[in-house]
């Protein structure tokens, strides 16, 4: 991952690019785009993500996983999830993945990722992996947004964290291209897990309440179960949400 680098001073969202590399037939499987000024970034469901120019990491992967079915593809999710957890446990205990793929320290968001997949047949023809990292900003919109420099008090050097990074990525990918170790990385991935085996709060129908993370079904679905209610439900639906003390 990486050998072949784009590096953009300024671009609108490094995911829209990888995906025009895709189309142009010139993406080979391990490509970086990464900028120093994302001007247009996009978060999952429709969302924007907001990044400091030269003070944090936003880059796009470009992964060819053709080996993987579509009903399996929670597992690049799990996998790139599990490699930027990995990364800040080497700073910090307070990392936890949230559900899908967000990694919060001390219970601020410092990470996000936006996957796109192409299908092919059964198969997954291309996966953009866009990765934004809070690294050095300190100044946020929401209160619920920190850096690891805010969370250390400390800077860091943006190219040896983004080298770091790369290593992790590149294990990880190793693991389940040529490993095949799928059931490790779905174990791994839940041990790092907000509320697995472990009350939380959520909102149900706008009602707090405490639940536990029972586990996650090969499609990705995360399932939940609220206390004094019987069964257990699917986050995918819209009446239950996370509520962060
Ligand atoms: C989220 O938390 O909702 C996902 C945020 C993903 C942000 C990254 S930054 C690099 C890549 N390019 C984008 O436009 N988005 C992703």
């Amino acid at each position: 991952i990486g050998k072949k680098l784009i590096y953009l001073p300024s671009c609108h969202s490094t995911n829209d690019i990888a995906a025009e590399l895709v189309l142009n037939g010139l993406a080979e499987e391990g490509t970086v785009v990464i900028t120093d000024n994302q001007v247009g970034g996009r978060g999952q469901r429709g969302t924007k993500w907001l990044s400091e120019p030269s003070q944090n990491l936003t880059f796009s992967v470009i992964l060819r996983p053709k080996f993987l079915p579509v009903a399996e593809q929670f597992l690049i999710s799990q996998m790139v999830a599990l490699a930027i957890y990995d990364y800040f446990s080497f700073y910090t205990n307070q990392v936890k993945i949230k559900w899908p793929n967000d990694i919060y320290i001390s219970s601020k968001k410092v990470s996000g990722t936006l996957i796109e997949n192409a299908v092919q047949g059964y198969g997954i023809s291309s996966s953009i992996v866009g990765i934004g990292i809070n690294i050095n900003q300190t100044r946020f919109e929401t209160a619920r947004s920190t850096s690891l420099a805010e969370a250390l008090g400390t800077t860091l050097n943006l190219q040896s964290e983004f080298e770091k990074l790369g290593g992790l990525l590149d294990a990880g990918y190793l693991r389940l291209k040529t490993m095949k170790q799928n059931q490790v990385i779905r174990d791994l991935y839940l041990k790092g897990l907000h509320g697995y085996q472990n009350s939380v709060k959520f909102n149900y129908l706008n009602e707090r309440v405490a639940g536990v993370v029972t586990g996650i079904e090969n499609s990705g679905r995360l399932l939940v179960k609220l206390e004094g209610k019987e069964g257990i439900y699917d986050f995918g639906l819209k009446e239950i949400e996370w509520v962060w003390d």
